[in-house]
């Protein structure tokens, strides 16, 4: 796969996805949303991959957020379906994604940027990251999905002082309150990523898939939550997975998982 503006790769069963639009601090314009929505789905669909690894390029930002200078002329219309089309094909894509999806925030998380790694499932910072959602400085609110993500992550309390406030936080604060699952200095960032991604790769795929719908149904008013896991554990029983992990278990091996 090619893109303008990130770069993607498969090693070891893990997708790498990196923003690469550093001169912009790694700002989310319209082709970068819509190359993310096709390397998002490719990422569902393909049995190699077992995880995404997703950054951003240079040790300044990760994403400083939506591409300000593209929607400065928008109208009341194009503001809302900027912000749907953006939900729909990425954030909501990366959130409800089979494969599990980590952050590696590896410095300026602004706006969408941040809204882009509360969508992913796990989230690791550098300890020089900063983190925010400035909207309101801009007379905005945040449209993918952050008024939502980040109250369900961090309490209604502390995602109403960080919005209407706009002050950024620290890698250290985000930890604190849970915001982020992981600090570690710049330099071991992608390793510490890669740490998890490999652990979780080693699973059976379809458990894994299985327990991010079920964990995402938690804070899914539409849905109840206890009924998806009773249905996603009944569905465990009749993959080959289960009977590769339970066999490998009374055989005393290691389970190698096809994810079917
Ligand atoms: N949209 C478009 N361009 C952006 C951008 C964004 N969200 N964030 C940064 N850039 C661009 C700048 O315009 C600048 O481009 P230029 O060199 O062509 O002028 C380049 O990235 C570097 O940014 P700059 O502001 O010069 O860096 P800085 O170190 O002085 O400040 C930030 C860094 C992150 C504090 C600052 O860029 C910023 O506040 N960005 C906007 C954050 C924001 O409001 N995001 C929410 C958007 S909804």
């Amino acid at each position: 796969m090619s893109y303008q503006n990130i770069l993607s790769d498969v090693k070891e069963n893990i997708l790498y996805i990196t923003i690469n639009r550093e001169s912009k601090l790694n700002a989310l314009n319209k082709e970068t949303l819509t190359e993310l929505a096709d390397v998002i789905a490719f990422a569902s669909k393909s049995a190699e991959v077992r995880g995404v690894l997703l950054t951003g390029a240079g040790e300044k930002a990760f994403v400083a957020g939506a591409d300000i200078s593209e929607f400065s002329a928008y109208n009341t219309a194009q503001g809302e379906s900027l912000a749907r089309n953006g939900q729909v094909n990425v954030f909501d894509a990366i959130e409800n994604s089979t494969k599990p999806f980590v952050a590696a925030i590896n410095g300026f998380a602004l706006g969408g940027g941040l809204e882009l790694a509360m969508a992913c499932h796990i989230r690791v910072a550098a300890d020089t990251a900063k983190m925010g959602l400035p909207e309101v400085t801009l007379g905005l609110i945040p449209g993918y999905g952050g008024t939502q993500r980040l109250t369900r992550l961090v309490g209604k309390g502390r995602a109403i002082e960080m919005i209407t406030t706009a002050d950024m936080i620290t890698a250290d604060r985000a930890e604190k309150i849970g915001l982020v699952n992981h600090v570690v200095p710049l330099i071991e960032l992608i390793g510490k990523a890669e740490e998890i991604l490999n652990k979780i790769k080693q699973r059976a795929p379809l458990a894994i898939a299985a327990a991010i719908k079920s964990v995402n149904s938690a804070v899914n008013e539409d849905v109840n939550g206890f009924e998806v896991e009773i249905e996603e554990f009944g569905k465990c029983f009749g993959t080959q997975d289960f009977k590769e992990g339970v066999g490998a278990f009374l055989e005393k091996r290691k389970a190698d998982f096809k994810g079917r």
